[in-house]
C-alpha cells in the first residue's frame, strides 16, 4: 500500500503545532455534553459492562441510524471500528486484481490508495476548476467508464474541495452508473453540513441498490473521538462479505460506543446545527483574510461541508506548508496527497479555535512574504 500521505503529515504535527486551520473535523463535545443532548443519562453510560459488542453493532443502534435514511432497516446497516475501516473493507471485499474503478480526484488518500493497491487499475475522475469553483466533467466520466468498471467512487461534501453538486447533477451520476452497470461507493462523511436545506442530497442508498455508502460521526457531528462509522449495504450477500473482511480488522466496536453512538445519532440534529454556525463564522473571517492576501493567494470557498482549498499564485504547497507548521506553528494540508498538482492547500472551518488559527497564519504570512500594508 502507498503511505498514507495525508494522516502521515497529521500525526508529524498533531498534539506538537498549536495551530490546526486545516482539520474536516468539526467542534466536539464531551461526553456528559453528548448525553445530555442525547437525551441518556450518566448514570446508565457508567453501569455499561465492557464484554465484546455484538459484532454487526447492536441492534438498537443500527435501529437508530437506519432512521437517518429512507428505506433503510437495521439488517442493512453494518457498524463499523472507525469510518476509516469501512473503505479498507469495501474495497478489499468487492474488488478483485484487475477491476476498473473511477475515483473522484483528489480524494481522500485511502479511497484511491486502497482501491489501487487492490486492483491495479484506478482511474481519476477530476473535478474542474474554473472562475473559483469547481464542477463535474460528465464527458471525462464516460469516456472513462468502461465494461469492466466495477466501481465509481464519489464523496460529496467533497473533501478537500468543498464542493457539492446540485441533486440532478447527483441524480444524473447515480443513473450514469447504472448505465454502465457500475456499483458506487458514496462516501458521506460530510452529509449534513450543506449549507442551505434544499441542498441536501439524498444518500446514494435511497436511489440505487447497488450502493455502499459510508458514513459517521467524526466530521458533521464533530465526534472523531468517538470513532463511530457505518456502512449500509443492502446487498445481502455483500454485506455479508464486507462482515466476514471485518473479523480480520476490528471485529467490533466498541461497549462504551455503543451508547454513545445512540446518543450522537439522537443529537444529530443539534450538534449539525451548532458546527453549521460555526463554519458560517469561520467562513467570513476567511472572506476578509484572503483580500489582504490576495495577491498571493487564490481562496476557493466551499459550496458545502467544512472544509475548501486555497491555491498559491507562485510557490509550491507542500514545501510552503511544512515551512509554516514548522517555523510558525500553523498547519495547513498540501492537497498533492490527495492527487492533485501540488499548488493547493486545504482549510477547515469546523473548529471554534479558527479564528486564533487564523490570526497566527496572518502574522506567519507576513514574516514569511513581508508586510503587506493594506487590504488590496
Ligand atoms: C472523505 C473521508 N472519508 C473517510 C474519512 C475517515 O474518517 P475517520 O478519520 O473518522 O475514520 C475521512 C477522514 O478524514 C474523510 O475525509
Amino acid at each position: 500500500l502507498k503511505n498514507f500521505e495525508t494522516e502521515e503529515y497529521f500525526a508529524k504535527y498533531d498534539y506538537k503545532a498549536p495551530h490546526f486551520v486545516c482539520v474536516s473535523d468539526c467542534e466536539s463535545v464531551n461526553i456528559a455534553e453528548l448525553i445530555s443532548l442525547g437525551g441518556g443519562s450518566i448514570e446508565d453510560f457508567l453501569k455499561t459492562q465492557l464484554v465484546y459488542p455484538a459484532m454487526l453493532g447492536g441492534e438498537d443502534l443500527r435501529k437508530e441510524i437506519s432512521t437517518l435514511y429512507k428505506n433503510v432497516n437495521e439488517k442493512q446497516v453494518l457498524v463499523l471500528g472507525a469510518p476509516i475501516e469501512g473503505i479498507f473493507l469495501t474495497l478489499n471485499a468487492f474488488l478483485r486484481q484487475g477491476d476498473h474503478v473511477v475515483v473522484l480526484s483528489p480524494a481522500y488518500d485511502a479511497l484511491f490508495n486502497v482501491a489501487e493497491q487492490v486492483t491495479g487499475n484506478v482511474s481519476r475522475w477530476y473535478l474542474k476548476q474554473n472562475n473559483g469553483s469547481w464542477s463535474l466533467d460528465f464527458d471525462q466520466l464516460e469516456d472513462l467508464l468502461k465494461k469492466n468498471t466495477k466501481l465509481l467512487v464519489f464523496n460529496f461534501p467533497h473533501n478537500p474541495t468543498g464542493f457539492l453538486p446540485t441533486q440532478s447533477e447527483f441524480l444524473k451520476l447515480i443513473e450514469l452508473a447504472k448505465k454502465y452497470g457500475t456499483w458506487v461507493l458514496s462516501d458521506e462523511m460530510y452529509r449534513g453540513l450543506e449549507y442551505a436545506s434544499d441542498e441536501k442530497l439524498p444518500s446514494a442508498c435511497e436511489l440505487t441498490d447497488n450502493a455502499i455508502v459510508l458514513s459517521g460521526a467524526s466530521k458533521s457531528l464533530g465526534l472523531a473521538g468517538l470513532r463511530l462509522g457505518w456502512l449500509i449495504v443492502k446487498n445481502p450477500e455483500l454485506y455479508q462479505k464486507i462482515f466476514q473482511f471485518k473479523n480480520y480488522t476490528s471485529m467490533c466496536a466498541t461497549q462504551a460506543g455503543e451508547y454513545l453512538g445512540k446518543m450522537a445519532v439522537r443529537a444529530t440534529p443539534k450538534l449539525v446545527e451548532r458546527n453549521l454556525k460555526i463554519i458560517e463564522s469561520n467562513l467570513k473571517i476567511t472572506e476578509q483574510f484572503f483580500k489582504k492576501w490576495s495577491q498571493r493567494f487564490e481562496w476557493i470557498p466551499p459550496k458545502a461541508g467544512s472544509v475548501s482549498v486555497v491555491k498559491l499564485k507562485d510557490i509550491p504547497a507542500e514545501k510552503f506548508c511544512h515551512e509554516i507548521a514548522e517555523k510558525y506553528g500553523v498547519v495547513l494540508l498540501p492537497i498533492r496527497f490527495m492527487g492533485y498538482e501540488d499548488a493547493y492547500f486545504r482549510l477547515g472551518y469546523g473548529r471554534s479555535d479558527f479564528s486564533p488559527g487564523m490570526k497566527a497564519l496572518d502574522l506567519a504570512l507576513e514574516n514569511y512574504f513581508g508586510k503587506v500594508s493594506s487590504i488590496n
